[in-house]
């Protein structure tokens, strides 16, 4: 059985790969130091899939620590790397809070990496990287632009630092993964994500609001040059993005990959425009949305979906989920966890 370490798994993505990892026989050791996620996730992703994964409270940039980790699991052969500060507006007033966490932890894991022999990398990258790509649907080989964020950088940077590392010493092999716009939950609804305070990104800001957490939703601009004027996005379910990660790392641990760097768009090749959202949103949990709209937010892409052929060829990977189940989880995620928290 092989050990995979996963970093921020008890977070929103992790914690779902760490079911799917745990239902393709992997044993999931999972290192978080829960500054965004709860270790109550735990308990979760043992009820769906009757393991629980092994759990250490662990900051990856704490290099000591990290040490002491991996001299104590000497069986890990590979690691995903989910830990990470993601929120792109608290990383512009914060950049050096950004940049130490998201690189230091990346530079720890890496080093680490080539002295102890652990030649698999798995790493979360985001479709951020291409900005308004030039042409619709955006490849892998599309020019990477000036990122937006200073959290948009560090996914950039990471991946320099991930390149230069393996052209430096080809032992290792790794694969980043760009997301584009993960939703939903697990259709347990055991497992969800979990914004802390106000969210930033669209789903939970509509699925608070349907629930009655937030007044109304604001739709961003109406005045894009898009069909109906709304920003277009390509919404994946978080348990078919779960899935690549598996894939990912059974190509790597497998040895099939092409190249010792490989880079892959995660996504459903498929735009879908914020009103689209709402509409879809509406029809499949039966509710209704308070939304209005309003300015367009500084520094938001007009639109942006995914090809995807890479990923369906090499990795055998395509999103299964409709938009329509992944927004129906989203929705029974958020009232289970609302109901939840009511009985504690
Ligand atoms: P999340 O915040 O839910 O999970 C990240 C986890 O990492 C959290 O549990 C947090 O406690 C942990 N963490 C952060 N810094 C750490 C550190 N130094 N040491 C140990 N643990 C640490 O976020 P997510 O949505 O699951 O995102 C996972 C990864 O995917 C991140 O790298 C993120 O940048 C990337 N990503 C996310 C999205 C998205 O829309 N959610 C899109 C593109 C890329
Ligand atoms: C954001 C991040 C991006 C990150 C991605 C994945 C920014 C600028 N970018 O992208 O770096 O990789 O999340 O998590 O934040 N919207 C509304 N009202 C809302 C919230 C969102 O209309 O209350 C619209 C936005 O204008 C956008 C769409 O919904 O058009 C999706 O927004 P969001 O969920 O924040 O994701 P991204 O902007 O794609």
């Amino acid at each position: 059985m092989q050990t995979v370490m996963v970093t921020g798994g008890t977070g929103y993505i992790g914690s779902h790969t760490a079911v799917e990892l745990i239902n393709e026989g992997f044993r999931v050791l999972i290192a978080d130091n829960l500054s965004n996620s709860e270790a109550g996730v735990l308990d979760g992703i043992e009820k769906i899939t009757g393991v629980r994964p092994g759990f250490e409270e662990l900051d990856i940039c704490d290099e000591a620590a990290l040490k002491s980790y991996l001299d104590r699991n000497p069986e890990i052969s590979a690691i995903i790397h989910f830990a990470a500060f993601k929120a792109v507006g608290e990383s512009v007033d914060k950049p050096l809070k950004y940049y130490r966490n998201n690189l230091v932890s990346l530079i720890n894991l890496l080093e680490q990496m080539l002295i102890r022999s652990i030649t698999n990398l798995v790493f979360s990258s985001s479709c951020t990287v291409y900005g308004q790509p030039d042409l619709l649907p955006v490849t892998e080989s599309a020019p990477v632009k000036k990122a937006g964020s200073p959290y948009g950088n560090t996914k950039k940077i990471s991946e320099d630092i991930i390149a230069d590392t393996i052209h430096s010493d080809p032992s290792i092999k790794a694969v980043s993964l760009r997301y584009f716009n993960p939703i939903g939950a697990h259709p347990s609804a055991l497992i969800g994500e979990l914004p802390r305070g106000v969210p930033d990104n669209l789903v939970p800001f509509i699925t608070q609001t349907a629930i009655g957490v937030r007044d109304v939703l604001k739709v961003f601009g109406d005045d894009y040059n898009t069909p109906d004027g709304s920003c277009i996005r390509d919404y994946l379910h978080v348990t078919d993005l779960a899935k690549a990660h598996v894939t990912a790392i059974k190509r790597l641990i497998e040895n099939k990959n092409k190249d010792n760097y490989e880079v892959f768009n995660l996504g459903t090749g498929q735009g879908v425009s914020v009103l689209e959202m709402i509409k879809t949103f509406e029809k499949v949990n039966s509710v209704s949305l308070n939304y209005t709209i309003t300015g367009r937010r500084p520094g938001d892409t007009e639109q942006v979906w995914a090809d995807t052929t890479l990923a369906n060829r090499e990795l055998g990977w395509k999103a299964g989920s409709s938009l329509e189940e992944a927004l129906a989880t989203a929705w029974k995620w958020e009232k289970y966890y609302r109901e939840s928290k009511q009985d504690k």
